[in-house]
């Protein structure tokens, strides 16, 4: 299902973005927007991707294993915490990890899908804004983050806090959607992505924000492959990967924050 990791080398200044993004990420209505689709977003998380999400995320533990050196981890945009989860598996129980994200209702049922798996002891959730992260700089071993950069209303800043907290040696893994760049699934895929995905979301969501009808914009106009490979790079980490999963849909994009950042 995934193509060989493309490693990247030599950083050259990424494209920013087009001013004026015509979809609408202000903090404000993205919080309102999970909080209205929180008791029904792991459901639709499961249906729309035919499960298949969750596979992304255990692959993204298998790629980028945790240390088991004591160190804690951390997940922003953590939602209702699947991939702080799935990094306890992956841990075996032994590694303290935090779970941020600035929408209560979605932390809400993180918390209570980590007691009933009786992760709570490990799994911390906490209520924090990406792009203003309350913790010192090098702390983590691991910053991740898994469908949630595409969400935050700037893009570097949550990229610069990510890597802000990071320690140095430590990497960061970004799991977002991407686009298929094959003819015919890329072709299949749009359908899916524009038609029936937007149809069946709000019916199920009754999402009062056109929840399902964001996805696929917000998608469609964020940055994949090497374009947000090089926004890592210009944010000083190193050893970048990307990971492109099942057709492209989605990509695991990684790095490492050097030890010297001076020069
Ligand atoms: C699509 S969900 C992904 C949730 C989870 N990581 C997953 O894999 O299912 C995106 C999450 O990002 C959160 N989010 C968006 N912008 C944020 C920001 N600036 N700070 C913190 N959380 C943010 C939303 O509240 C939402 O819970």
């Amino acid at each position: 299902m995934t193509r060989s990791a493309v490693t990247q080398s030599g950083s050259s200044l990424p494209a920013v973005p087009a001013a004026g993004s015509a979809v609408d990420k202000r903090e404000s209505r993205i919080r309102a927007m999970f909080g209205n689709i929180a008791p029904r977003y792991d459901l639709l998380n499961h249906l729309l991707s035919l499960n298949i999400d969750r596979w992304w995320r255990a692959r993204t533990t298998r790629l980028v294993p945790p240390v088991l050196d004591g160190s804690p981890l951390l997940d922003v945009c953590t939602g209702t915490g699947d991939l702080a989860l799935a990094y306890d598996r992956a841990a075996k129980g032994t590694l303290p990890i935090i779970g941020t994200d600035f929408c209560r209702p979605m932390l809400e049922r993180a918390e209570k899908k980590s007691r009933t798996r009786q992760a709570d002891q490990r799994i911390c959730f906490l209520e924090a804004d990406t792009q203003r992260l309350p913790f010192a700089d090098d702390q983590f071993q691991l910053v991740t983050v898994a469908f949630g950069l595409r969400n935050v209303t700037d893009t570097d800043k949550g990229i610069a806090e990510m890597v802000r907290v990071t320690r140095p040696g430590g990497r960061v893994a970004i799991l977002e959607f991407s686009k298929p760049r094959s003819f015919f699934f890329g072709g299949m895929y749009r359908f899916y992505f524009r038609t029936i995905l937007p149809r069946v979301g709000q019916m199920v969501s009754k999402s009062k924000d056109q929840a399902y009808d964001y996805l696929p914009k917000s998608v469609m106009e964020f940055p994949d492959g090497e374009a947000l490979l090089a926004r890592l790079q210009a944010h000083g980490l190193t050893e970048t990967k990307l990971y492109p999963m099942t057709f492209g849909i989605a990509t695991l994009y990684v790095g490492t924050k050097p030890w010297n950042t001076d020069g």
